[in-house]
Formats: structure tokens, sequence, C-alpha cells
């Protein structure tokens, strides 16, 4: 089923030709929702840009347009206004039409992509032995929305966890290892380290306080890096400890991710520098090997190098991205690389990407991505602390959210006079509280920062979680109040749109493939977000205008189908932001 929008492109393709020549094929008709719903549904502003090219006014150009528009199944007669815009209302009987349509359509409307392409999604990726903090919970969130999106446009995702596993701080921290628990090597196979963050802070302490413990941290780090067996099993205890503490995270938020950290790359690592220097990309800068890019510059104004070499041979988080790049395109034969981290690492991407571009490693085909979000702050609009000053702890984060929730909802419970199991109580609290965490993230734009407050993402009014959440429930009231059994009313009537609150509803509901091709392409999915807030506050005024159960017949069946269409929508959309719908709350 192809869009509104996709339709009337075609439409409009056909009426360039007939009216200017084939040469006009193809022709951009800037066609937009219009911004004011007083002049219909869609505006066309193609004559304004045309005007000068094809040397005639707008506005003479737009009847021209108009003339050879054959559209009458879908608008009302074409309106020009002003200089020449082309005002389109949608036929009422065309909404029925897609309606229905949608409507028995398991996709609602949304079609697969027609090329299916691999993507790489590297996203959440936090460092081993350090803090997963609010950046790593963003691009956790975001990096998940972004990847269902796309599996549900039935392209073929691979979700990246690039973990931060390698680096001269394991030696130091298997240097600490061997001296604290002298056996672990040995004897655990399940040590507990207790808190990794806290020993990795012991050893950091022990290492700036004692020339000779870094002796060894350094004499650490080359065993691990020629494999010494023993080194590389403290490593791998370390790895193993962190990563038991990210999967409680995952677990909790329901995030797949196909862990490939840093070190996959090692064996790859000296090609980079070597196709490099082929390219004759490489400058010696101090003894460190760089690439130089007109463009980059530090705060002095001073050329900035990307360094893929360090004097002591070493090599760095750049070469290992550049390393992973190659990989990606050409072992796993990814078309589209998308890379969700904070906006701080906004330079090294760019580089990255340039000098892989002039290393000839970037097809014309595959596109390259950095999608980059702001901070998280607190509600002083200052970074996310706790009270007392420290980085905020993400298991105590997701678990206050949904303390918070069991709260309103324990609160709210009473006030109604409802009796609800302890296991409801959970559960329900559970979704809430999550679902309000990644919907605050992922509502606002990610390229700004956004304040964390438990308050505004609990609540029941306004752009929230628990705001769509509710919409839907509401239907499912519906249905068990009227005894509605949704799945059978569909398919046999017809939907009548009368009212106006009835066509507003309509015509957003058939709005769901635009907003999903258009977050497939910016990868914003705060558009999805406020396109679902919309559809609940349509709903709702929907439904305090027009009685459904109460309503006569053929209404009657109308309405249940499109509260039953909102409800699928929102379920759909909302799980395509990683949240799950509730059926009472
Ligand atoms: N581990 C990095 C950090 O915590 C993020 C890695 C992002 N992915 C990448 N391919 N560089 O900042």
């Amino acid at each position: 089923m192809n869009s509104t929008i996709e339709q009337l492109k075609a439409r409009f393709d056909k009426a360039f030709i007939d009216a200017f020549g084939s040469e006009m094929a193809g022709t951009d008709p800037v066609l937009v929702p219009a911004t004011n719903p007083k002049f219909g549904d869609y505006q066309a502003n193609a004559a304004m840009s045309l005007a000068k090219k094809l040397g005639k006014p707008p506005r003479a150009l737009a009847e021209q347009l108009v003339k050879h528009l054959d559209i009458a199944d879908i608008c009302e007669p074409p309106q020009i206004a002003g200089p020449g815009f082309i005002n389109l209302t949608l036929k009422t009987a065309y909404l029925e039409t897609q309606l229905m349509a949608i409507q028995a359509d398991e996709r609602l409307g949304v079609a697969p992509a027609k090329t299916p392409k691999r993507q790489v999604v590297d996203f959440s990726s936090p460092n081993i032995a350090k803090e997963m903090h609010v950046g790593h919970l963003r691009s956790t969130i975001i990096g998940d929305s972004i990847a269902r999106i796309l599996e549900f446009r039935g392209h073929d995702v691979l979700r990246l966890n690039h973990v931060g596993d390698w680096g001269t701080q394991f030696g130091m921290l298997i240097a600490y290892l061997r001296e604290v628990y002298p056996d672990a090597l040995t004897t655990a196979n399940a040590l507990d380290l207790g808190d990794l963050v806290s020993f990795y802070k012991q050893a950091k302490k022990r290492f700036d306080e004692d020339e000779a413990f870094q002796e060894t941290a350094r004499k650490e780090v080359v065993k691990l890096q020629a494999g010494d067996e023993d080194s590389r099993r403290a490593w791998q205890l370390l790895c193993e400890q962190s990563r038991r503490e990210f999967q409680v995270i995952y677990d909790l938020l329901d995030i797949k991710l196909i862990e490939r950290g840093e070190s996959f790359y090692n064996p790859f690592l000296p090609a980079v520098v070597e196709d490099l220097e082929k390219a004759g990309l490489l400058v010696e800068d101090q003894g460190a090997k760089c690439v130089f890019l007109e463009g980059f510059t530090n705060k002095e104004g001073q050329p900035l190098p990307l360094i893929v070499q360090k004097s002591d041979g070493g090599y760095n988080y750049a070469t290992t991205d550049l390393a992973a790049l190659r990989y990606r395109i050409q072992q796993d034969g990814a078309k589209r690389l998308i890379y969700v981290t904070d906006m701080g690492q906004s330079t090294h991407f760019a580089q990255v990407f340039e000098v892989a571009k002039r290393a000839g490693w970037i097809p014309e085909d595959v596109e390259v991505v950095h999608v980059p979000f702001g901070l998280v702050l607190g509600e002083d609009g200052k970074k996310l602390k706790t009270r007392s000053g420290e980085t905020v702890r993400l298991r105590d984060l997701l678990d206050e959210a949904i303390a918070r929730a069991r709260a309103d909802l324990e609160a709210r419970i009473k006030e109604e006079g409802r009796f609800e199991t302890e296991e409801f109580i959970n559960s329900v609290a559970k979704t809430i509280g999550l679902s309000a965490v990644k919907y605050a993230d992922l509502s606002q734009n990610r390229n700004s920062n956004y304040i964390f407050s438990y308050d505004k993402m609990l609540d029941l009014k306004g752009n929230t979680a628990p705001y769509l959440l509710y919409a839907y429930v509401r239907v499912q009231g519906i249905g068990r109040k009227g005894d509605i059994d949704f799945e059978k009313i569909a398919g046999k009537a017809k939907i009548i749109l009368q009212e106006e609150s009835e066509m507003v509803l309509a015509k957003h509901l058939l709005q769901l493939s635009e907003v999903i091709a258009q977050v497939e392409a910016d990868l914003l999915p705060n558009r999805l977000c406020q396109y679902l807030y919309e559809l609940s506050d349509k709903f709702n005024k929907f439904y305090e205008q027009c009685p459904v159960l109460k309503a006569e017949e053929p209404q009657r069946t109308s309405r249940l189908i499109l509260c039953d269409l909102t409800a699928r929508t929102l379920k759909l959309g909302l799980s395509l932001l990683g949240i799950n719908v509730l059926e009472r709350m």
C-alpha cells in the first residue's frame, strides 16, 4: 500500500510531464502537510521554485499544473492560493477506503522497504570496568528504537555493541587483580569483584601512588597484547564481570545486542595503518602516525590530526573505528553504518569517516552516519548527578522510576477504590516506570540536551508514556465494557466519517507510514513520539465528542473500528520505541 503522499507524488509527476514536457519528469512537487487545516491537508509548493527555471510567474505555473493534475479520486478540486500554493483537501470517500485498507493490514499500511539493506546500528557500547552512565543509556534507548524501526521496515539490522574492552587500563586492572586476588586466576570461575567501578577506582589510586606498580601495569599490557595466557584469562574475568552488570540493564530494558568489542578488531589494526601509508595519507608527527585533514583544528586553531598509531607503537580508539568501519563494509556487507553516541564524539566520527573516504574504503552505495545526542541534565540544568554529587548508577535510576510509578499507581488504585493483586501492581509499575524513562528520552529531539525529571515523565497528562499508554487502555476499556471482539467487527463493516473529530483522527491514522519513512531517513525517533502523542490527543477529542458504544449503527461499528485502529497504531508505534502496552493500568 502506498502512502497518500506517495500517491500524490506519482500524480504530480505525471502532471509535470503533461504540462511542461517529459524533461520535467521527477520534479519534486515540494509536497508538505498543510500548515493550517483551513487550507486543506497538503500543499504543493513547486510552482514557486520553478518560476525562475521556467521563466513564468508561479501562479500561472500552478494553474497549468493543476489543469493536468488528475487526482479527483483522492482530493477535492485543488485550490490555488497566494503566489502559487496548490492546496489539497483529501476526499472523505478516499479517507474511508484508505482506512478500510489499513485496518485489514497487519502492518497498518506501512509497506516493507522496497530494497532492504543490511545496516549496522552501533549503539550502547559502554566501557568494561567503567560505569555505564546516562550517556550510554541514551545511546541504548535511541539505538534500540532506530534498530526496531529499521527492522520493522524489513532491513537486515546488525545491532552491535562496540564495548570498550581494550586499552592500556587493562594493564593496571590486571596487575591490581593479581595483587588483591592472587588466586582468582587459578581457582574461581565466577569471581565476584563486587562493584567493578570501585575496583577500578582502587586500582587507579594504586597506580597513581606507586611507581613500581605502574611498571608492573605496563608489563601487564605488553603481556596481554602478546597473548599471554594468564593475562588473557584475567582480562576475560574482568570483561565477564562487567558484562554481567551490563546485562542486568539490558534485560530490564529488553535490549538485544551482539557484543563485538574493540578487542575484536585487534588483528586488523596493522593493516589499517599500512593501507593508510600506501594511500599516502600518513604523516609522522613527533613519532606518532597521523592523518591531517583540512578543516579540522583544535581550540587554538592548530591542525587537529587523527592519530592512528602512537609513538610507542600502540593503536587507539580511532584506529579501531577505522578497522571496524572496513570490517562492517567488507565482511558484514553493510550498506548503512549508524553510530549512536553523544555529541562530544562528533569530531571523532567526522574525522574517521573522512579518512576512510579518502582511503577509498567507503563505496558509493554505502552511507555512514553519526547519530549524535545531547546531554542528560538534572532539574538544576546541570549534568545529572545524585544528591550527594555522584554519577547516577543506571540501575538506581531505573529502580527509582519504577518505585515512583508504583507509588502513583497505588495512590490511584486507592482513590478509585479498586482492588488489584500484588502481581498486577508489580508488572504495571515496571512497564510504566521503564516506558516513562525511554519515552522521556526519545520524545526529545536527540540533538538537544534534556532535563531528566521523574515528575514530568510520569505525568498522566502531557507528552509522556503514561499518557499514551492510557489512551491505549481506554480503548481496551471500551472493548471490555461493550464486550467487543475487535478482531471480529473489523472486515465486515464500513467506516463512515461524519464528525470533524472523526475526520481529524482518520487523517492522522493514515500518516503512520509517512512518519516511519521520515524516521528511517533522518533517524529522529522523536518524530514518531510526536505522532503518537498527537494521535492520543486526537483520539481523546474524538472520544469526548462522539459517542461510541451508545451510537446507532452503522456509526457504532465505524467508530469502534476507529478506536481499534487507534489502539493498534499506538501498540505498533510504541513497540518501535521499545515500549510495551498495558491492557489496564
Ligand atoms: N565506548 C565508547 C564510549 O563509551 C562508545 C563507542 C561508540 N562506538 C564506536 N564505534 N566508537 O564513549
